[in-house]
């Protein structure tokens, strides 16, 4: 099983938990950067003209830095990243549409302040051909373990 933990992470705290989540399943880290990075005012969401805030309202495509040049290599891939407005975030959303994953088993992780990520697997597995397997919320590090012993690795 070759297993990938492709993660975004502007702050920093998914990033601890993907690199947790690749050591424990021996699996390539990957990091999902947007081609222009988030500085510290770019994420400032009580600023209405902050850039996250204008892409959240404008929906606006938000690229990605580098492309997985060796995706068809991985069978199963964890896909990190913060919760932002209760759902993932916009560069997500140019992941997910970047290749095709069919056949792919699919985890979904994500950090947040408090919200679930109940509503993200609604949102991306029509947009999946490979099957979310499960989703979890990570806040806490004890979590962790106990969820990847649930999955079928
Ligand atoms: C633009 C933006 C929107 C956010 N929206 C939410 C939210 O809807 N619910 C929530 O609980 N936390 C929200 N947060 C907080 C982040 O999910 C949380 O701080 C997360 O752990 C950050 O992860 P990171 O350090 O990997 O970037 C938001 C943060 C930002 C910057």
């Amino acid at each position: 099983m070759e297993i990938l933990v492709a993660y975004f992470s502007p702050t920093g705290t998914t990033a601890k938990v993907a690199r947790t989540i690749a050591d424990e399943v021996k699996g390539d880290l990957f990091e999902i950067k947007p081609a222009k990075p988030y500085t510290a005012a770019d994420l400032k969401w009580t600023n209405p003209l902050a850039r996250c805030n204008r892409e959240k309202m404008l929906k606006k495509e938000v690229p990605c830095a580098e492309r997985i040049v060796n995706f068809s290599d991985y069978n199963a891939i964890f896909i990190g990243f913060p919760i932002w407005y209760y759902q993932e975030p916009n560069v997500i959303d140019t992941f997910v549409k970047a290749y095709d994953w069919t056949g792919k088993d699919i985890f979904l992780f994500a950090t947040s302040g408090g919200s679930d990520i109940k509503k993200v697997t609604a949102s991306l597995q029509p947009r999946m051909k490979g099957e979310i397997l499960s989703a979890r919320l990570l806040n806490k590090p004890g979590d962790i373990t106990p969820w990847l012993d649930t999955l079928a690795l």
